[in-house]
């Protein structure tokens, strides 16, 4: 995702009512940062923001974590946020490589959305569902625990139901295009683009109870 840097970034980030500043003082305890037990859904690479936000809105009765890298990309996210009054919504700036230092089997649902799919071999541990995040995950979530992964890339999307058959996670799997998106299937920015160009998106659905 190639964007300009927004002038006054650091200015947003610090007024923001939704970015967690310092997440790793919650590890274990991110219930308490939303003041109630509701369960909690986190993003990885939220990129926009489109599909945190919506999910949020339609669904008050969860709490919802997004995580990004990017200061220019979660800022722009942030923008979009702040126009919205949603209390069950959080985001933190931090590579996923630290996931296991902000979280503790708390999570109960993940979203890997367009993960970068990292096709060369020797870049095979960025990726999302490589061995390094899924051992993260594990400690992350609470069981029982759902991931939910959407991608245009069939390499990516081959690689990562072999990576969750290999953990013996439950998987479900659909295809669909333009014309028979699935119904309450709430879009992401690169979705929206991906479908546009008559690309078809592979969904995982993986559990473990
Ligand atoms: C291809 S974009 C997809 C954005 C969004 N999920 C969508 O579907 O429109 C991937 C996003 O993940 C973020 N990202 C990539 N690797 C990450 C990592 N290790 N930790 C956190 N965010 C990451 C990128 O900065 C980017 O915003």
């Amino acid at each position: 995702m190639r964007l300009r840097n927004i002038k006054n970034s650091e200015e947003i980030m610090k007024n923001s009512k939704y970015l967690i500043k310092e997440p790793h003082l919650y590890r274990g305890k991110w219930q308490d940062v939303f003041n109630n037990k509701k369960p909690i859904h986190l993003e990885i690479g939220i990129g926009l923001g489109n599909f945190i936000l919506e999910n949020a809105k339609k669904n008050p009765q969860i709490n919802y974590i997004g995580v990004e890298k990017f200061t220019k990309v979660i800022v722009r996210a942030l923008k979009k946020i702040e126009r919205e009054e949603v209390p069950n919504l959080k985001l933190i700036l931090i590579d996923a490589l630290e996931i296991d230092n902000i979280f503790f089997k708390e999570i109960d649902c993940l979203f890997l959305n367009f993960s970068d799919p990292w096709p060369k071999d020797k870049h095979i541990n960025r990726r999302l569902t490589s061995d390094v995040f899924i051992e993260k995950y594990q400690l992350i979530l609470k069981r029982p625990f759902k991931i939910i992964q959407k991608t245009d890339n069939y390499k990516l999307y081959l690689y990562s139901l072999s990576q969750y058959q290999k953990y013996k996670f439950i998987c479900q799997t659909i295809e669909y295009s333009l014309k028979n998106i699935p119904d309450n299937n709430i879009q992401t920015e690169y979705e929206t683009k991906f479908l546009n160009q008559g690309n078809s998106i592979y969904k995982i659905d993986v559990s473990l109870s």
